[in-house]
């Protein structure tokens, strides 16, 4: 089952964190697993709302059989991210933050893509397994 979010305010910010750490609880995620969690979702939201312009978090409960997980898509159509490997780079913005965002986000997932079109918008996955 996918839960969905429109992100277009700070506090559909908030309501992403909130339904990241239910599903992170349901999920059984260790505490330490389940806050890591909502701080890389609360950092994705955001640049999809201040950079993206807005857009859909979808959070959805995934697993083979082998391992269960949970795996979140922050999308926008927003401008794109024309360096995706420098927009990663600790304290690199183009904004007003202090560009620990996307790096710290990656350090706190065990997978985790960037698909972004200059012109079209951006696409983040992230999955984190349960251990
Ligand atoms: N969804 C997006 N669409 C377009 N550009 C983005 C998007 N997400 C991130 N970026 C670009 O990548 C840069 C780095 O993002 P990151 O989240 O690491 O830092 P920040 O948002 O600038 O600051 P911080 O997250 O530390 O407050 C942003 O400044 C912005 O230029
Ligand atoms: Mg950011």
């Amino acid at each position: 089952m996918t839960e969905r979010i429109e992100v277009t305010s700070d506090q559909d910010v908030v309501r992403v964190r909130q339904l990241v750490r239910t599903v992170a609880v349901s999920a059984e995620l260790s505490l330490v697993d389940q806050t890591k969690l909502v701080t890389a979702a609360s950092e994705l939201a955001r640049n999809t709302l201040v950079y993206g312009g807005g857009g859909t978090v979808e959070i959805s409960q995934v697993g083979n059989g082998r391992r269960a997980g949970i795996r979140i898509v922050f999308t926008d159509h927003g401008p794109g991210i024309p360096d995706p490997d420098l927009a990663l780079t600790d304290g690199y913005t183009t904004g007003r933050g202090l560009g620990l965002g996307l790096g710290g986000a990656r350090r706190m997932v065990d997978e985790f893509d960037i698909d972004t079109v200059v012109g079209q918008g951006t696409s983040v996955t992230v999955t984190k397994w349960c251990r």
